[in-house]
């Protein structure tokens, strides 16, 4: 049998449980952060740039990007630990660059957690350097309160 390439497309409310599970497998989920609210915010803004990449209907990668007018952004991108290695975040990044590009993004930042050297190592293979600044942030809405 012939076995398909996973399919990149946005992301769809039916989505969710699946979405949290591949964040929470991949260590992405903190308790400051309701990813549930995460995903219900994204969906109010630039929808479409909220992607998942399935295999036979099943969610194995996913990734949100997001353009403020002068920077895109990506967060969130995960891909399903048994299928971390072959190519999938690559492709996922790519495509995001595309549809920041078409927007007339000029550049594209992204945030890695200190001392997460494998992605380090996964982002400067797709070209992605230090930018050698501090990132600050400051919480407006706090999932966590009751
Ligand atoms: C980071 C992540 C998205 C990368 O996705 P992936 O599908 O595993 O990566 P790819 O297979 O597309 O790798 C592309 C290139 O990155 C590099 N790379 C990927 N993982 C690497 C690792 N662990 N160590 C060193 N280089 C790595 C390789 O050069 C690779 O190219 P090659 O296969 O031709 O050698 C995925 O590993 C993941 O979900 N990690 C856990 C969640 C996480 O930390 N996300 C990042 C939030 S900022």
């Amino acid at each position: 049998m012939v076995r398909m390439e996973p399919v990149i497309r946005p992301f769809r409310p039916a989505d969710t449980e699946a979405v949290v599970a591949l964040w929470e497998s991949c260590g992405l989920v903190r308790p400051w952060n309701d990813p549930r609210r995460d995903i219900a915010r994204k969906a109010t803004v630039q929808p479409e740039l909220f992607l998942v990449a399935t295999d036979q209907e099943a969610v194995v990668a996913a990734g949100m990007a997001g353009f403020d007018g002068h920077r895109g952004w990506v967060n969130y991108l995960a891909v399903s630990p048994e299928r971390q290695g072959g190519g999938l975040g690559r492709r996922l990044m790519r495509e995001f660059e595309r549809l920041l590009t078409d927007l007339g993004c000029p550049k594209l930042n992204l945030q890695v957690r200190a001392g997460n050297e494998q992605v380090i190592a996964f982002y400067e293979s797709l070209g992605y350097a230090d930018d050698h600044t501090v990132s600050f942030g400051k919480r407006l809405i706090h999932d966590d309160a009751p």
